[in-house]
């Protein structure tokens, strides 16, 4: 194992732990809490805090790529081989995740996090919400709750990918 793949192993898993654990952090830890707040203080807590987290998510997601890409191509040697046998396969397969992944932390933080944040703002000056709020609430809802699954997927896939020749 040379240095470099030493390197970029190491950033792979400090860049997926930050991520995924702090996924886990907002699902089970600050989600259940904030959510009997009422609606204005959440939006902004939730909002101040997703704009942090959503900082740290890019740059993970930026570290884990350029890592991922090295750790490939150190193993196999060149690109080519990368996307070769059973490797390949999974290598594919994890990177259609990531792609997945990766347009949904953008529906999340730049569409769907926004919009919602908007609506509780009004909501603090008394407007009263109309049903695309709830659906909002539960889309965005639903799109963590993939999102984290989808993480899980890719770690596994990692795995494998560390135990599997071309
Ligand atoms: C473009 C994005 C990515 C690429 C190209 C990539 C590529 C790779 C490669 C090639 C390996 C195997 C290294 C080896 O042979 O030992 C690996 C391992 C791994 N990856 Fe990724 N990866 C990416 C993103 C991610 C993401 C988003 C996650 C988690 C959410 C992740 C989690 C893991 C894990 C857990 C391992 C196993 C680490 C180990 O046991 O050493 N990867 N990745």
């Amino acid at each position: 194992m040379n240095e470099l793949f030493l390197a970029a192993k190491i950033v792979h898993i400090l860049a997926l732990t930050s991520w995924v654990g702090g996924m886990i952090f907002v699902a089970a830890v600050m989600a259940p809490k904030l959510r009997n707040l009422p609606p204005q203080q959440r939006g902004s807590l939730f909002s101040e805090l997703g704009r942090r987290f959503s900082k740290l998510g890019w740059i993970a997601i930026a570290l884990l790529a350029l890592s991922g890409f090295l750790q490939a191509l150190v193993r196999a040697g060149d690109l080519f081989r990368a996307f070769s046998g059973t490797f390949g396969t999974i290598l594919t397969v994890k990177l259609v995740l990531v792609f997945l992944l990766v347009v949904e932390s953008a529906l999340h933080d730049f569409v769907l996090g926004p919009r919602q944040t908007m609506w509780e703002q009004r909501m603090s000056s008394g407007e009263v919400p109309p049903a695309f709020y709830w659906r909002l609430r539960r889309t965005t809802q639903w799109l963590a709750r993939t999102q984290l699954l989808g993480a899980i997927a890719v770690i596994v896939l990692g795995v494998l990918l560390t135990r599997t020749g071309f």
